[in-house]
């Protein structure tokens, strides 16, 4: 358990797709969070804390060089702590806006409704598409998750967009819990 017992927010998404930049950026900090282009960086479950509620960072999941048993145990982690946690007050799922969700994606999408939590999707790296390819990859991966397109946020730690957006969503995921 974590003490001061506070609210908590957990990060989700495949390996490299963004968690650590996003963390970063969401608390105004360069390298709080390690980023790294290498996948598979974040190995362990990472716990900022705010004063309010705790950021935590998860390892990302589809990391092609993991092994078989690797990715049965993180799996059984991920759904573990999003079915259990009682303090889990909200996930932000990051997608990167370019490509659809993974197999990886998917089974990740089913628990993350099964389990009914509040969820933010993130598409992230929104500064790699020119203007119009962004509204119109953001609307087929709402789409693709069968969601409105309200529900999604584009966002890019390079460029800031939809930072201030996703932060606001998750005080609000805070206060709600
Ligand atoms: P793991 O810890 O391996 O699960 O990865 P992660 O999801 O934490 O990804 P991380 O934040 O380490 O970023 C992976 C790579 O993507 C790094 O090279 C980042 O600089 C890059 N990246 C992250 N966000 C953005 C973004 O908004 N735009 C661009 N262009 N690159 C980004
Ligand atoms: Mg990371």
């Amino acid at each position: 358990m974590l003490e001061p017992a506070l609210p908590e927010i957990a990060l989700v998404g495949r390996s490299n797709v963004g968690k650590s930049s996003l963390l970063n950026a969401l608390v105004g900090r360069r390298a709080l969070a390690r980023v790294s282009s290498t996948p598979g960086k974040t190995q362990h479950v990472n716990v900022f804390q705010l004063p309010t509620f705790y950021l935590i960072d998860l390892p990302g999941y589809g990391w092609a060089r993991a092994s078989a048993t690797d990715r049965r145990s993180f799996r059984q982690l991920l759904e573990t702590y999003l079915k259990r946690r009682e303090r889990l007050a909200g996930i932000v799922w990051l997608l990167d806006i370019r490509h659809s969700p993974s197999l990886d994606d998917q089974e990740v999408h089913a628990v993350l409704v099964e389990t009914g939590r509040p969820t933010l999707v993130a598409l992230t790296k929104g500064d790699k598409l020119p203007q119009e390819r962004r509204a119109k990859e953001a609307l087929i991966r709402a789409r693709e998750l069968g969601m409105g397109i309200d529900g999604l946020v584009v966002t890019s730690t390079k460029t800031g967009d939809g930072i201030r957006d996703l932060a606001e969503s998750v005080l609000a995921a805070v206060a709600a819990a």
